[in-house]
């Protein structure tokens, strides 16, 4: 619940004046419902995709508040952030709705990016692969492993969100592997299409290290992607990783 217009402007144009020649690195922008179609007219015909940060789990209807799939298509977005753990704290979203979204947006060619991660407890109790798991097994339950193939996962350790102490690499690299194995065992051919980027406390001083570790796609921002600076630099940081596994 960050920006106005002005601000998003000033943001979205800064972004478009020093990422748009990167040639490896795929940079999107998942904006409040407001500023989709603030989104659209800055981004349509550029190197830069758009999406929402949340959607509804119903086609349409009597549903007071709630933005459908088709709506964010009205928009050009291609993109929707589901599950993300402010959602599932903060408005008691369940794992099943979040399955319901994930169906839904993918009948609607719509790339989910789904957001799985533990609590600091849950993690001091050795438990974090059980919980990532189960919030997987969720969608696997209601769609079926295939679902997955082109769709993004976002690692997010609730702890490492907005605290500035992200996860570290070997933290990272476990989990990006529990993950990658247990969605894509059956088909082999999902593991080129499925990707999976880490969240929680990227920033360019730790962006280099964190996009080399194995199994990392990329990376979900928060914070840092409200600072134009901070933001180039995190791009530029995945650009560079890019090429080096290119070369
Ligand atoms: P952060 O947020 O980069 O501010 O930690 C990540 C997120 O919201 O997923």
């Amino acid at each position: 619940m960050h920006g106005n217009l002005k601000q998003n402007a000033q943001l979205l144009n800064a972004y478009l004046k020093e990422l748009s020649d990167l040639s490896h690195a795929k940079v999107v922008v998942c904006v409040p419902y407001p500023y989709l179609a603030q989104a659209q007219q800055l981004l349509q015909n550029t190197s830069i995709a758009w999406g929402a940060q949340n959607m509804g789990k119903f086609e349409s209807g009597a549903y007071t508040g709630e933005v459908s799939a088709d709506m964010l298509l009205d928009f050009g977005a291609q993109y929707v952030i589901l599950g993300h753990s402010e959602r599932s704290t903060a408005y008691c979203e369940s794992d099943e709705n979040i399955a319901d979204k994930f169906m839904l947006a993918k009948q609607h060619g719509l790339t989910p990016v789904l957001c799985v991660g533990e609590t600091l407890i849950e993690r001091e109790a050795g438990v974090m692969e059980m919980v990532v798991g189960q919030q997987l097994d969720a969608i696997i339950k209601k769609c079926g492993v295939e679902v997955f193939e082109h769709a993004i996962v976002s690692y997010e350790p609730i702890w490492a969100i907005g605290t500035g102490l992200a996860a570290s690499p070997a933290q990272a690299e476990t989990m990006h592997q529990f993950i990658r194995q247990k969605l894509t065992q059956p088909s082999a051919q999902a593991e080129g299409a499925l990707k999976i980027l880490y969240g929680g406390s990227v920033n360019p001083q730790n962006a280099v290290q964190l996009f080399s570790v194995n199994g990392i796609d990329g990376g979900l921002v928060g914070k840092c992607s409200l600072n134009a600076q901070d933001f180039v630099k995190i791009c530029q940081a995945a650009e560079q990783v890019c090429e080096t596994l290119v070369e």
